[in-house]
């Protein structure tokens, strides 16, 4: 599929978080169960498919609904929607949104699936729906109060009584992400065959790096990261595979050599690529100069500032490729799967000198001098008086944050933070607990992990 962009930029709203929800993420209840299909069809709230509720809860929503005593059929059937999102697969996103548990689910309309013929009821600017409706009408035990824990109000109220504006209701109770900042940021690949999940406007990328990434199964844009002065300085980092075959820049060490062991004209083709002909590159970017503010920018030039890491692959699978910020210490963390092949046959996750099968933990603000003269002259390495990145054993343009694990196991090789992983996935941060790192990590016959990451483990 030609013409598909790496990268793409839009703003969204409510009806886009929907829609990402069932692109991007799978769906949790709000005690952290996944949704299930119940045994019998409830009575009340009346969900197809899986589901958040069993019957007696079912029950319970009923009553609270009977509760509010609502006599107008518009508003009544929109309140029953939102108590009826308790049910929805995807409840734990309607009252987790932000910090605390919500009271009321944010008031987008949660049923709605990606699905093109139904889509167009995502634009519903639900929260305003239920204002109009609703407003004028007495609510009994209204949950619509200015307490956040949800006090509710025993005698009837009406939302006029209890809220100034539509405005200021649905800033209480509407919208989506509540970080205000209406932008979110896609990395995607061509939906071969597969039917869209996403309504993504294609025409107007904020970066196309379709010529440069590389893709197949287990090949392509692996991922995007701002950095955490994006706004004052304009980086930011993609993730991506590429074949040296079709693009000359796309060259590193092999991963595989006889430092570990490992030599790559032993290794087979795969689906007719030699070991090494794809890579993992962490290439730098920048949003400065297209607007008055990096943060503006609804389009940036595909050139590359900097490269900031490059590695030859030994197979074509297992090789993470996901980059973040870690929320406390500002490096960059990118992981690394064992290279593929069944079982890691050169034991390349427990090597303590590869970086297969590792989560690695990058300074991309301290870049040593001398690698930066060695830039302005343009691959010739041997013209500077300063260490090359080879010299220093660099796999790119970085250096090495001092308390990374290598500090107290010399064994270790210093990019890394963590080790023994077979193809972290994708892993996160807990917004309120930073140190609480979790990696997805994909298993090979039966289980599939989620691990803690902690320093050297
Ligand atoms: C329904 O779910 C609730 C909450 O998880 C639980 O306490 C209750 O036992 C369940 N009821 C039935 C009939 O499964
Ligand atoms: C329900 O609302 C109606 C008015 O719409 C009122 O007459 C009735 O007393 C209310 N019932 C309860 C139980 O509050
Ligand atoms: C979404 O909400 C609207 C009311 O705003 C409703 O008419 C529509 O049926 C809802 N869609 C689904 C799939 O429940
Ligand atoms: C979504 O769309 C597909 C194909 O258009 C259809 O088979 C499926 O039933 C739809 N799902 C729902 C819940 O409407
Ligand atoms: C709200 O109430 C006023 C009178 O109190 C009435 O004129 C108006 O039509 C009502 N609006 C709705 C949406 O019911
Ligand atoms: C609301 O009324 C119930 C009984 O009808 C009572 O138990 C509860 O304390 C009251 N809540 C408030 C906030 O007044
Ligand atoms: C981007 O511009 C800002 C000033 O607006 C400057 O401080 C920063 O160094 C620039 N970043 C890059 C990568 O050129
Ligand atoms: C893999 O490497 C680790 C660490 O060097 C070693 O303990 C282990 O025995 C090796 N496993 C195999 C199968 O070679
Ligand atoms: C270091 O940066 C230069 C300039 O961007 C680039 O040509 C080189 O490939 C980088 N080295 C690695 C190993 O990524």
């Amino acid at each position: 599929m030609d013409g598909i962009p790496s990268v793409i930029f839009f703003f969204f709203f409510c009806n886009i978080l929907l829609l990402t929800r069932y692109g991007s993420a799978y769906p949790l209840c709000t005690d952290s169960r996944s949704p299930f299909i119940p045994k019998s069809p409830h009575a009340f709230c009346q969900y197809s498919g899986r589901g958040c509720c069993n019957s007696t809860e079912d029950v319970e929503l009923r009553k609270q609904f009977k509760s509010l005593n609502v006599s107008g059929y518009g508003c009544a059937s929109l309140l029953k929607s939102t108590i009826c999102s308790r049910c929805d697969p995807f409840s734990a996103e309607l009252y987790r949104i932000g910090s605390g548990p919500r009271v009321v689910p944010v008031l987008c309309n949660s049923t709605v699936l990606a699905n093109s013929s139904q889509s167009h009821l995502a634009a519903t600017d639900f929260c305003s729906k239920v204002w109009d409706e609703c407003h004028n009408l007495s609510i009994s035990n209204s949950p619509f109060t200015k307490d956040k824990a949800g006090s509710v109000v025993n005698s009837s109220s009406r939302l006029t009584e209890l809220w100034e504006s539509k405005g200021a209701f649905c800033d209480e109770f509407g919208g989506a992400s509540g970080d205000g900042s209406g932008k979110i940021w896609l990395a995607t690949v061509p939906a071969e065959g597969s039917g869209e999940t996403l309504g993504i406007d294609v025409s107007n990328p904020f970066l196309d790096l379709t010529d440069e990434v590389y893709y197949d199964t287990e090949l392509g844009m692996m991922g995007i990261a701002f950095h955490p002065n994006f706004q004052q300085n304009g980086r930011f980092f993609a993730s991506f595979n590429c074949d040296k075959v079709k693009w000359p820049e796309c060259s590193g060490r092999c991963s595989c050599n006889s430092h570990m062991g490992c030599d790559p004209s032993k290794l087979p083709s795969e689906n007719g690529a030699q070991p090494c002909q794809y890579h993992s590159i962490i290439a730098e970017f920048s949003a400065n100069g297209t607007s008055s503010q990096p943060s503006q920018a609804t389009s940036v030039q595909p050139l590359e500032v900097r490269r900031i890491f490059t590695m030859g692959l030994p197979f074509a699978a297992h090789h993470g490729g996901q980059i973040l910020f870690g929320p406390e210490d500002g490096y960059l963390y990118f992981m690394m799967g064992d290279g593929g092949s069944i079982g890691d046959p050169y034991n390349f996750s427990q090597n303590k000198k590869s970086l297969l099968g590792k989560i690695m933990r990058l300074d991309i603000d301290n870049i040593p001098r001398e690698l930066q003269i060695e830039f302005s002259v343009s691959g010739s390495t041997s013209s500077t008086g300063g260490q090359t990145i080879t010299d220093r054993g660099l796999w790119g343009n970085y250096s090495v944050p001092g308390d990374n694990p290598f500090s107290e196991d010399e064994g270790l090789e210093p990019e890394i933070w963590a080790l023994g992983l077979r193809n972290p996935w994708r892993c996160t941060f807990d917004a309120d607990r930073p140190s609480y790192f979790l990696c997805a990590d994909v298993g090979q016959d039966e289980y599939e992990e989620v691990d803690l990451i902690t320093k050297g483990w």
